[in-house]
């Protein structure tokens, strides 16, 4: 089995969690790409009533999947689930995400729901948070100051060449920093002026983990964010 396969089994895992007359949130990257495949060949009266996308990329794949799609800010919240990928899952469903620099919208569109159905291939899964650099979204013009700062917190941080984000921002990714107190770290790092948003989903962390694996779908699931 692939990792590819792997994705694709619990992007189809979360499909069992979608009802018809639901508007859902749907994040970006490969495994989400993955969901909303299987999004568009379900029969339209198995088909989510409308999707509110994470990124550009989302809401054309979905539209071309024929699924409806709401723009955030038209949207009644809460939605009722998100589903998306992650980089790094610890066991206490706390993420990092941003790989595709999609963090900020793919927070605020989690948080706005009431379950957050996260799907990864076992690859993902850590025992601890960090493996990974953590993205930071940042106002282009202030990532020199933003690097100081992050360099105070024992940080490295890397300009993602020529990248810009949905929002026209820059992304820098992040490694050397302490994770042992993730929610601690997204208030500290969220909190440096120029910072738009923080690639750790320790506060607003995944409900329900689908996790693709060699022998199956392990589902993991956590307390629920108030
Ligand atoms: C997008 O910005 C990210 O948060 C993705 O959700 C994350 O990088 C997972 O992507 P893949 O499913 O492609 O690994």
């Amino acid at each position: 089995m692939t990792r590819d396969d792997m994705k694709r089994a619990a992007a189809a895992a979360a499909i069992e969690y979608v009802q018809p007359a639901m508007t859902i949130g749907v994040g970006t990257g490969s495994t989400a790409d993955w969901f909303v495949t299987l999004l568009s060949e379900l029969p339209a009266a198995r088909r989510p009533a409308a999707a509110v996308a994470s990124s550009f990329a989302t809401a054309a794949a979905l539209r071309a999947g024929g699924i409806r799609v709401v723009d955030p800010a038209d949207a009644l919240y809460p939605l009722p689930l998100y589903v998306d990928g992650a980089d790094e899952v610890d066991p206490e469903l706390r993420l990092i995400k941003g790989g595709g620099g999609a963090h900020t919208r793919e927070k605020a569109v989690a948080t706005a729901s009431e379950l957050f159905v996260c799907i990864v291939d076992e690859t993902k899964l850590v025992e601890r948070l960090g493996r990974r650099p953590v993205p930071l979204e940042v106002v282009p013009w202030a990532a020199a100051f933003v690097a100081e700062r992050v360099a105070a917190l024992g940080g490295r941080s890397a300009a993602r060449p020529g990248f810009l984000t949905d929002n026209d921002n820059a992304v820098l990714d992040v490694t050397g920093l302490e994770l042992s107190d993730p929610e601690g770290l997204e208030l500290e790092l969220d909190a440096i002026p120029g910072v738009v948003e923080c690639g750790i989903f320790a506060r607003r962390r995944a409900d329900v983990v689908l996790a693709g694996t060699a022998s199956g779908v392990r589902r993991l699931s956590g307390r629920r964010t108030p």
